[in-house]
């Protein structure tokens, strides 16, 4: 008798009823949001709201009830509930999503990800995904490239964000400068991180991670331009050393998270290379605006680092997640990371070339982002990128120009702007309110917005504050980050937070 299972029998028909439709409804969904007849999707006071309508309270019950089965028109059930997640989620296409530093993804985008579902595969070796492990390895070649890695064997891979590349960063770092750590840990090391006071958490969770606590981690104070003081690190890093540390590893960054501001990576380095410390740079952000004929400068010393990150789900629109670590010398990957698993690996050929892309990770399974960006890349072109990128750095700057005229609008960040974040203040009263005030004035304002459906903005304490003890309150931050937002749809929003602040 064979032995036979009925789940997936019908499964070119469900192709057709499910999954055809809903590229229908996702073309409709877009449709509505550039026609002006879709918002930003509704705002949850209570965040339990969301679970009720989506009724999520009773999945015991929902789960013990088949839709393939059950129900009477398994695709219209199963399609409702695609609708509802559509029309209970953030609108990332709209161009008022301005909240975080990614915005909704595009056609192109939504093709690399169906293609990535429907072969499902695994990059950890190349005999299942011979295709995609080889589009890794050439498209991080290209992307290091940019940055100055074009040695023989520069290169890169790809990881679960922009934490990830950072936290994979220092553990190299660590492998190759102590390689005794692989066998034995931190051992007697005390090891030193050196990282600008605003730089992202991402490198204290990775000294955290790494088993050297936070205590490792040597936040330097920024100049009045947000950059890392390389003065103090030198300080710093000469103090670690009087102290007992093992300084190990400096991460600079290429658009910090609040301000966008970029480290003076030529003068890092040359710290770097004294007291023989790796050199990270942080470019999950601003890195790519390597693709900028005018911004490409701020990248200027890139190729001076042991390793770059460098994300294109932040300001290339290509889908989360989608992060590279990209490194002068591909082979590090496997001599940091690489432990002896024959039952899995098979496709080194020899000390230089490792065709197994997980061999060089910490993990196991890992899905092709490269593919996002591959195909991204090649549909828009470097022409596309530049075009994106400079769109995105006139639109901010179009704000800041606009905003200076204004009264009650005062400016944080530097001017001008070196990143697509725009961080301010607005009292139209003109009167001294205090941190408080301020920050109940831009919460509000910033509420408002979003229950109108028309702008998702966000608001931000100053980081100096924590470190002064001061409370000079929230200020909004802005992050102009899509080719969808036009100069008149900036006007609009400059005019509701001048209604709104007045009221
Ligand atoms: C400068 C910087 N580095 C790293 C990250 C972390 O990136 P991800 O969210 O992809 O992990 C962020 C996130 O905003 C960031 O701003």
């Amino acid at each position: 008798m064979t032995i036979e299972c009925s789940l997936e029998k019908n499964r070119v028909n469900e192709l057709e009823t499910i999954v055809k439709p809903a590229l229908d409804l996702i073309i409709k969904y877009v449709r509505e949001i550039d026609n002006n007849e879709r918002n930003l999707g509704p705002r949850f006071e209570d965040p339990t709201e969301v679970y009720k309508i989506l009724n999520l309270e009773d999945l015991g019950a929902k789960f013990s009830k088949a839709v393939q089965t059950e129900a009477a028109n398994p695709s219209e059930e199963i399609l409702e509930v695609f609708e509802k997640i559509l029309d209970n989620s953030v609108t990332t296409w709209h161009p008022g999503f301005m909240d975080k530093l990614y915005v909704g993804t595009n056609p192109i985008g939504v093709l690399s990800d169906i293609l990535l579902a429907i072969l499902n595969t695994n990059s950890h070796v190349f005999t299942v995904s011979p295709a995609l492990s080889a589009i890794e390895r050439k498209v991080s070649q290209r992307y290091a490239s940019l940055f100055g890695f074009d040695g023989k064997y520069a290169g890169g891979l790809t990881f679960n964000g922009g934490s990830w590349s950072n936290i994979t960063s220092l553990h190299i770092a660590r492998s190759l400068k102590y390689p005794e750590t692989k066998l034995e840990g931190n051992g007697n090391h005390k090891f030193a991180i050196f990282t600008s006071a605003h730089s992202h958490y991402s490198v204290e969770k990775a000294g955290i991670l790494l088993g050297m606590g936070s205590k490792s981690i040597f936040k330097i104070p920024v100049d009045d331009k947000g950059r890392l003081d390389v003065k103090l690190l030198e300080e710093s890093i000469v103090k670690s050393i009087a102290d007992g540390y093992t300084p190990l590893y400096i991460n600079a960054t290429a658009g910090t998270t609040v301000f966008g501001s970029f480290d003076p990576f030529e003068k890092i380095s040359v710290i770097a290379k004294k007291y023989n410390l790796w050199l990270h740079i942080d470019g999950s952000w601003g890195g790519n605006s390597i693709f900028s004929k005018d911004k490409a400068y701020l990248l200027n010393g890139s190729h001076l680092a042991d390793s770059i990150t460098a994300s294109p789900h932040k300001m290339l629109g290509v889908p989360t997640t989608c992060s590279f670590l990209l490194v002068p010398d591909e082979r590090i990957f496997t001599q940091a990371n690489s432990l002896n698993a024959p039952y899995l690996f098979h496709n080194a050929r020899n000390d230089n070339e490792n065709f197994d892309l997980g061999d060089g990770t910490m993990g196991c399974g890992r899905r092709s982002d490269s593919l996002k960006m591959y195909l991204a890349w090649l549909y828009y072109g470097q022409e596309g990128f530049r075009k994106r990128v400079d769109h995105s750095y006139a639109i901010s700057n179009y704000f800041v120009n606009k905003i200076k005229e204004i009264n009650g609008f005062k400016l944080i960040n530097d001017f001008p702007i070196t990143c697509l974040q725009v961080c301010f203040y607005y009292n139209p009263t003109n009167k001294p309110l205090t941190g408080a005030e301020i920050t109940t004035k831009t919460r509000y304002i910033v509420k408002e917005l979003h229950k109108n459906g028309e702008f998702l903005i966000d608001y931000a304490p100053n980081p100096n504050d924590s470190l002064t003890g001061q409370d000079n309150g929230e200020f909004f931050r802005i992050v102009f980050n899509s080719p969808n937002i036009t100069s008149d749809f900036v006007d609009t929003l400059i005019k509701r937070i001048v209604e709104l602040g007045n009221k």
